[in-house]
């Protein structure tokens, strides 16, 4: 093993977060669960959220299953409600063509709806331990300010990519990253060079829209009213607008009709005539 390696692993032993719940069982559907959670939710959100969603479905099988409403509801307070409809269309196509085994082939996890090549590389290193590194902007930054492209030593792929994922979180960060306390710091290109990390962080730029005026912020009303309808109720866009209205002062009827038919194609809302419902 290489220096860089030995330094990095022995970080991770001391330092790492090693008891995550997606890393302490190595399976490929806790893998997949975690990373689309992972994709735009902090670890710390993601913990509790992910100890419940895999509780209630605990397998492809159960997922694949399960009612897209169900699992809308499931995936309250994550936000970004359209990645829990391609968690379920994705354990739909690993029951159907894999009888609910995950495949470790590379062409093949590509293959599969949802699976780009972090995710392949995610689910080869997390779930399989194979040779792999998904390299996500964490694992990205460190490569390039290392200087080096960070192949995971032989039989260590899990613990090596939870640990690059750990420092770029923790210590190789974007703004201030904290050098004094890395363990690759002998070996970095950038470190001698990196800028004071007790400089103030950026404030947030003047004219950047609030998220209270976002369209994901929209979605994410609209999602929430529906989720809240008895089982087998539905609602007319027209009382949904008066709903949201405090929520989103200065949509109109035809805003929201927009929002809707936007969800309607990503597959999160079922609608018949002006009628609506969380899709099944
Ligand atoms: N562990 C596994 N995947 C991760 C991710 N995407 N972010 C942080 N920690 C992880």
């Amino acid at each position: 093993m290489t220096r860089i390696a030995r330094r990095l692993l022995d970080w991770y032993s001391e330092h790492g977060r090693a008891t995550l719940p997606w890393r302490v069982v190595r399976d490929p559907y806790y893998t997949l669960v975690s990373e689309f959670m992972l994709q735009q939710t902090q670890v710390d959100r993601v913990v509790p959220k992910f100890e419940a969603f895999v509780e209630r479905f605990p397998t492809f099988d159960a997922l694949a299953n399960a009612s897209t409403a169900d699992v809308l509801r499931a995936w309250k307070g994550l936000g970004y409600n359209s990645r829990a409809v391609r968690l379920k269309r994705l354990a739909e196509a690993v029951i159907e063509r894999y009888g609910g085994r995950m495949p470790q082939a590379t062409d093949e996890l590509l293959d599969l709806p949802g699976i780009g090549p972090y995710t392949a590389s995610a689910v080869r290193a997390f779930a399989f331990n194979v040779d792999d590194l998904p390299v996500d902007t964490n694992v990205r930054r460190i490569a390039e300010r290392v200087g080096s492209d960070l192949n995971p030593p032989r039989g260590k792929a899990h613990d090596w990519a939870s640990a690059l994922m750990d420092l770029g979180a923790t210590v190789c960060k974007a703004r201030a990253p904290s050098c004094l306390l890395c363990p690759l710091r002998g070996d970095c290109a950038w470190a001698p060079l990196a800028p004071d990390s007790s400089a103030p962080a950026q404030r947030r730029r003047e004219d950047a829209v609030p998220f209270q005026k976002t369209a994901r912020y929209a979605r994410g009303r609209v999602i929430d009213r529906l989720r809240e309808l008895p089982p087998g109720k539905r609602i007319s866009f027209l009382d949904l607008h008066r709903d949201l209205e405090p929520l989103l002062p200065g949509r109109t009827v035809d805003d929201v009709r927009a929002l809707v038919v936007a969800l309607e194609r990503d597959g999160l809302i079922a609608r018949d005539g002006e009628s609506l419902t969380l899709a099944d």
